[in-house]
């Protein structure tokens, strides 16, 4: 099988990076570009950051296409808390050779996609502010797109940023909503999974056992993330935007289901929450595949040991 062809939409993010480094440590995922977005850092340190990574896995040769300043209707927002100042934790990234492509994201995405339709799937892993701008400037771009696969939501489990809402979404509700309602193939990894997967200090000093930039970069990336992980019930840092990667790399280990997913952007206090309509209430037809459960922990093992085989292979 011919590896799977992506461009990542992101906005990076320490678990932004950890998934463009496993797309690049996986044979059956061709990362072709990544797009950058706002949401937990500014438009500016997203592309700084994804172009610095792409240097640190030595793979700057992968276009970094800049695009939304601020999301469609809401101000902008950002989580340094979360991700800190930087927005990859404490690393220190090399500083990048390459610059971005020339361009705005949104009109790369929907050139990319006219060009080969059907082929590129596209994995946003941040707020869906340039996906849902491609949909409206190019009534083609939704039927051209192979598929999305989303980290986002929380279908059955509660919020991370309010009690209700997951934060890709809360940052952009209405892009969600017009991305949700474009009928492009989409699977959803909400937090109800990407919670189920959580990297543990056991965990990055069995990496550091690699002397190797990559595995320094994983363990001061992630530092920030331990320092907050009492969300998580005090054990981790959640692989939300690598786990979206297990759709092409092990599918086996996340459990799918057909279901009709909305989002609320009323502006009330459930803004941004993401709920599916479980027992067809709405009359309608399912809208998406979910992940409603995921082999978090299989998971977690299947990524240490890309990014041991990976480290392997960096060692300057
Ligand atoms: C999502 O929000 C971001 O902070 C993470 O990178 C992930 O995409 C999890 O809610
Ligand atoms: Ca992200």
């Amino acid at each position: 099988m011919p590896p799977k062809r992506i461009i990542i939409d992101t906005d990076p993010g320490i678990d932004d990076a950890l998934a463009f480094l496993l797309a690049l440590a996986s044979p059956e995922i061709k990362l072709e570009a990544l797009t950058t977005t706002q949401g937990n850092v500014t438009l500016e340190t997203a592309t700084r950051n994804a172009l610095a990574v792409l240097e640190l896995a030595k793979a700057n040769h992968i276009p970094v296409v800049a695009g939304s300043v601020v999301p469609l209707v809401q101000p902008l927002r950002a989580s340094a808390h979360v991700h800190g100042e930087s927005g990859i934790g404490n690393s220190k990234l090399p500083t990048p050779k390459s610059k971005p492509r020339e361009g705005h994201a949104v009109d790369y995405l929907i050139e990319r996609v006219l060009a080969e339709p059907n082929e590129l799937g596209i994995f946003p892993i941040g707020p869906l502010t340039n996906i849902a701008m491609a949909i409206r400037k190019e009534p083609k771009f939704a039927k051209a797109v192979k598929e999305l696969v989303i980290m986002g939501g929380a279908v059955l489990e509660h919020g991370n940023v309010t009690p209700q809402a997951e934060f890709n979404i809360y940052v952009d509700p209405h892009a969600a909503h017009i991305v949700f309602h474009s009928g492009i193939p989409i699977t959803l990894i909400p937090l109800d999974v990407t919670h189920k997967c959580l990297l543990e200090q056991i965990h990055i000093d069995r990496l550091l056992r690699i002397d190797s930039p990559i595995t320094r970069f994983i363990r001061s990336a992630v530092e920030t993330c331990f320092a907050h992980s009492e969300s998580y019930g005090g054990k981790g840092c959640a692989l939300h935007d690598p786990l979206t990667l297990a759709t092409v790399i092990a599918p086996e280990l996340l459990t799918l289901k057909e279901l009709r997913v909305d989002v609320d952007h009323s502006g009330g206090v459930s803004m941004g929450k993401t709920f599916g309509d479980f027992l067809g209430k709405t009359g309608k037809p399912a809208n998406m595949r979910v992940a409603l459960q995921a082999r978090g922990d299989d998971f977690v093992e299947l990524f240490l040991q890309r990014m041991e085989t990976l480290a392997k292979t960096i060692s300057v």
